[in-house]
């Protein structure tokens, strides 16, 4: 199965197929700064030597600290890199539980806020792809929060847009006010009773739009917010571990080498702090999975289609089930279209099917 090497990134960026993200250079619980300061930037470094083009972080990762290394490791950015960053999520301390420890807010002067700050932090003028962290915000609705970034690229500050953590019902919404070049979603080998595998509609509906497909979290076979586990559960080994020496390779390899089987606009992003693992992961591109591996690492958790994921009497499907993150597509996308000029005309969203509550 032979593979392209690179990704189109919303039309004049190019991308290969295996990023580097950041997150984890940063402090415990994600909090602060990376303790090994020297060791950070020269593995930031290191990755954009060893050819990594693109680089993943956000405001929240940090906070702002993750941005801040990144500025300081790699400024002025190299030509073939492409850093992204996201906003809309805030961290609201050092310790606590999931959901109080991290919320999402979506306002238009909050996101505007996000934007900018990054792009200080960053040392850009514009931000090459920035991604709204999640669909959940409710202080703003889906649609403003995407007509947001659409405004901030009309005045330059964002070259692409990309959406974190969105249904596909959302991702069609938001297709209706701004061309999205990338979609985010945790994806990866095991589904069990997270969303993983779910996110396979979200997957079609970002291929259909033309967008890369970025699974966060592609090695480490675990629920989100849990901790990371690159093993996966025991039945999951089972089946990776024989493909695993069959190709000479590692897990994590395997894992990363199905995503790229699965499509040519697949990159997944993969965090290390360690140089050694940068190396593997890089080297996962070359791992050519045979038909039939490919079906065995499938068995591990079969997919769900579209009309399986679609929650019932709906009939736009969604990625996650989430009632939080389920959208209706109608005024307000309109509304942000015609705020960009697009004009009502360029709203076709009442032609879609609108889900019902
Ligand atoms: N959009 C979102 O909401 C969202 C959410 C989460 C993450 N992300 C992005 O996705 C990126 C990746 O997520 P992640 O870091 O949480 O998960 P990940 O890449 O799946 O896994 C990282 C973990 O796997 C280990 N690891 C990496 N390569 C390995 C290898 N070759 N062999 C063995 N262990 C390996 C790392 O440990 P070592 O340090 O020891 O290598 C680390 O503990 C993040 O950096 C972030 O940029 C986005």
């Amino acid at each position: 199965m032979a593979r392209s090497t690179m990704i189109p990134l919303g039309g004049d960026l190019r991308a290969g197929r295996i990023g580097y993200g950041a997150m984890r250079l940063t402090g415990p619980n994600l909090w602060g700064d990376y303790a090994d300061r020297d060791a950070g930037v020269a593995l930031l470094r290191h990755a954009a030597e060893a050819g990594v083009t693109l680089i993943d972080t956000a405001d929240v990762y940090g906070p702002h600290t993750n941005e801040l290394l990144i500025r300081e490791a790699l400024h002025p950015y190299p030509e073939h890199v492409v850093i992204a960053t996201k906003g809309g999520f805030v961290r609201g301390g050092p310790v606590g539980a999931r959901p109080a420890l991290i919320d999402a807010i979506g306002n238009a002067s909050y996101l505007r806020q996000c934007a900018y700050l990054s792009a200080r932090r960053l040392g850009v003028e514009r931000i090459d792809l920035y991604y709204l962290h999640s669909g959940r915000a409710r202080d703003a609705s889906f649609e403003d929060q995407v007509g947001t970034l659409a405004e901030l690229r009309q005045l330059g500050l964002i070259r692409h847009i990309g959406l974190s953590n969105v249904t596909a019902a959302q991702l069609a919404a938001a297709r209706q006010i701004v061309d999205i070049a990338a979609v985010s979603a945790h994806f990866n080998v095991v589904a069990r009773e997270v969303v993983a595998r779910e996110q396979a509609a979200l997957l079609g509906a970002a291929l259909e739009a033309g967008a890369a497909f970025v699974p966060w979290q592609p090695v480490s076979l675990t629920a989100p917010g849990s901790p990371t586990g690159t093993g996966g559960p025991a039945a999951a080994r089972r089946v990776l571990e024989p493909i695993a020496s069959r190709h000479r390779a590692t897990i994590s390899q395997i894992t990363l080498a199905w995503l790229l089987a699965r499509s040519p606009a697949i990159m997944p992003c993969p965090g290390t702090t360690s140089v050694a693992h940068l190396h593997e992961t890089l080297a996962a591109e070359a791992i050519e999975l045979s038909h039939a591996d490919i079906d065995s690492i499938d068995s591990i958790s079969p997919e769900r289609t579209a009309a399986q994921s679609a929650p019932s009497g709906s009939s736009v499907t969604a990625g996650t089930d989430d009632p939080r993150t389920r959208c209706r597509p109608t005024r307000s996308a309109c509304a942000a279209a015609a705020r960009l000029r697009r004009g009502p005309g360029a709203c076709r969203l009442r032609a879609l099917p609108v889900q019902k509550k």
